[in-house]
């Protein structure tokens, strides 16, 4: 795990838009796995600011969302749906029938989760997951307990996770959804490389957890520890627990260019 502390989030989300920008350059094709919500809102900003300078296309890329709430029309604003539209499908060059979701209005739930699995498949796989992190140690929405091997399903929200998540329904904890489609933690230790950025001390727990805890479903992140390439970028708020922060700053000053990825 690459743990990058930056000296602020715009920061973390140019080095992260640097890695995106890097994979685009090798594989124009490339998949990206896409979070909502406010943490990969900067990555998305600078994506978009460097297709208008024209360092990147992402033409010929496609991508997945990680989650839906379950029951909002797509039409709804705070659809992951919706808010992916407005925060990176129309900011970027990518052809937007080829960014997808799970279906969160689908009569078959099981069916409509089966189908994602098979069409990541069908699609060579996710090669960058942008993720971001819950208070409560989700990453996409796999809540703790979740099953460190689970795939695409539906699953309950927590309280804490929809009292953090009100603010973006006006504060009205009642109009945020109880249930989610999820990809699962399996589905995405199987992207092949993957990015998780988180800023502010409310993060900071969740992150001591998921960089430096024991691997546990009680912290779903953590599971993020079993994959070979992760880079973890933190403004100084969410890096502030950690243990070993000066380490990871002298291994990030000090990669060699061959480390670099
Ligand atoms: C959203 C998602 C969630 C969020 C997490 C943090 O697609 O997968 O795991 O990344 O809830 O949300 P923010 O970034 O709004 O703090």
């Amino acid at each position: 795990m690459d743990v990058g502390i930056a000296e602020s989030v715009a920061h973390a989300a140019s080095i992260a838009a640097d890695l995106i920008q890097r994979a685009g350059r090798a594989k124009p094709e490339v998949v990206l796995g896409l979070a909502t919500g406010s943490s990969p809102v900067g990555i998305y900003d600078e994506l978009g600011r460097r297709v208008s300078d024209g360092r990147i296309s992402l033409a010929a890329a496609s991508a997945f969302m990680l989650d839906e709430y379950v029951g909002l029309p797509r039409e709804h604003p705070q659809a992951y749906r919706s808010v992916i539209d407005e925060i990176f499908t129309r900011k970027v060059d990518i052809d937007p029938t080829r960014v997808h979701g799970p279906d969160g209005t689908a009569r078959d739930v099981g069916a409509a989760c089966a189908d994602y699995e098979r069409s990541i498949r069908a699609a060579g796989g996710i090669d960058i997951q942008i993720l971001g992190i819950g208070t409560d140690g989700h990453i996409a929405f796999n809540e703790p307990g979740s099953s460190l091997a689970s795939r695409t399903r539906i699953k309950t929200l927590t309280r804490e996770t929809r009292v953090d998540n009100s603010r973006f329904f006006d504060g009205d904890l009642d109009a945020v959804p109880s249930h989610c489609l999820t990809q699962g933690v399996g589905t995405i230790l199987e992207a092949r490389e993957i990015i998780l950025i988180a800023a502010g001390n409310a993060k900071a727990e969740a992150i001591r957890q998921a960089v430096e805890g024991p691997v546990s479903a009680r912290w779903p992140a953590t599971a993020l520890q079993l994959h070979p390439e992760v880079t973890v970028l933190l403004d100084p708020a969410a890096a502030s627990r950690l243990d070993l922060a000066d380490y990871y700053r002298e291994v990030w000053a000090s990669k060699p260019a061959w480390q670099r990825r």
